[in-house]
Parts: structure tokens; C-alpha cells; sequence
């Protein structure tokens, strides 16, 4: 899809520049680099025009802007969402303020730890990137099979990925929250045949 102007900050994201109130500990910017670099060869394989490529690129870059705030920021940006997820929400709401409208991307930001029924193409895409990147320490096998098989056809891999991420919350004895089961809902919907359970 081709946008309306885009803004500055997404424009120097796009660059790999982090806005000056982002807050990455230097250690994880190979991290953002890497989801970033995901994010470009889809994108290009996508054939998405220049303006798209620029904003998954700079989803890449911004999605942990705020990684490593201070808690009681991020708490205050917030207060709705658990602590290990705040900082998706919270840089949506600071790039939000910033004037970024893009809703889209804001949303892709916002979700791309808890996953969200309402996610477009770079929603998916994020999420995708920021769990299978080659930094990644965990199933390094499976994940490398799963780069190497999209960015076509993302649905079984956006599959796996949120069962991996559910069973992650399960097993610390946390609390899955609405949006991440909806999300899972709606990503049976294809497979529902699979699934073979009552509904
Ligand atoms: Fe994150
Ligand atoms: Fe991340």
C-alpha cells in the first residue's frame, strides 16, 4: 500500500537512526539491526514499493526504541499491560505523540509482543522478524528452517511462532492476555480443519 508522506522519525528509522528519546542498551541494537534486516529482504522479496519498504524497515528499528526505559516510565506509559510487554505499547504511544499516524505501523509496534487480531501485513511481518532473527538463541534449527521457508505463505509460521510464545507465558505461570489469545483465534481460522477440537 502506498502512503501519504511519511514521517521524519520513520524516515530516519528507516535509516537505522533511533529517535533521541529511544532507550537501547547498546548490546541490543544487533537485535534491532537483525529484525530490521529480516524486515528488508521480505519486504523486497514482497516487491512492496519504496514508501512500505521504508516502514517495516523502520518497525524493525523502532519496535524496543523503548527496551531498556527505566520501569517507572514505562509503568506510566503503561499502566495497562503487563511489565515485560510495556515497552511495545509505550513506543507506539511516544511515536504517537511525535505525530506518527501511521496506524499500522503503530499497531505493529504496539502488539509485537502480545500479537493482535487486528495486525495488517507488517504487524505479521514484525512479529515474525522480531522471534525468528538469527539472534535468537532458542531452536535455532526450527527458526532457521522458518526464515528460510518465507516470506511466502506466513501463515504456518505465524502459527508456530504464537504457539512457541504461548507456551512460553504458560510455562512461567503467567496470564495470557485477550489480545494474544485472539490473535491465536484468528490465526486458526485457516487451519481450522487441523485443529479438530470443539469449538
Ligand atoms: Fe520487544
Ligand atoms: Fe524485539
Amino acid at each position: 500500500m502506498t502512503r501519504r508522506k511519511l514521517h521524519p522519525l520513520i524516515v530516519a528509522a528507516a535509516r537505522g537512526e533511533l529517535p533521541v528519546w529511544a532507550r537501547v542498551r547498546t548490546g541490543r541494537l544487533t537485535h534491532l539491526a537483525s529484525v530490521a534486516e529480516l524486515l528488508t529482504s521480505w519486504a523486497a522479496e514482497l516487491g512492496l514499493d519504496d514508501s512500505d519498504r521504508m516502514r517495516w524497515v523502520a518497525a524493525g528499528w523502532l519496535h524496543d526504541s523503548l527496551r531498556d526505559e527505566d520501569p517507572e516510565s514505562l509503568a506510566a506509559a503503561a499502566a495497562h499491560y503487563p511489565a515485560q510487554v510495556q515497552h511495545g505499547p509505550a513506543a507506539a504511544e511516544r511515536l504517537s505523540a511525535e505525530g506518527v499516524d501511521d496506524r499500522e505501523l503503530l499497531d505493529a509496534i504496539r502488539y509485537h509482543s502480545l500479537g493482535h487480531r487486528g495486525f495488517g501485513a507488517l504487524g505479521r511481518y514484525l512479529y515474525l522478524a522480531d522471534y525468528l532473527e538469527p539472534g535468537r538463541p532458542y531452536a535455532p534449527v526450527e527458526n532457521a528452517a522458518m526464515r528460510a521457508a518465507l516470506p511466502h505463505e506466513p501463515d504456518a509460521a505465524l502459527r508456530r511462532v504464537c504457539a512457541r510464545r504461548i507456551r512460553e507465558v504458560l510455562n512461567r505461570g503467567r496470564p495470557l492476555r485477550r489480545e494474544t489469545v485472539a490473535f491465536w483465534n484468528e490465526l486458526q481460522r485457516d487451519g481450522a480443519a487441523d485443529c479438530g477440537g470443539e469449538t
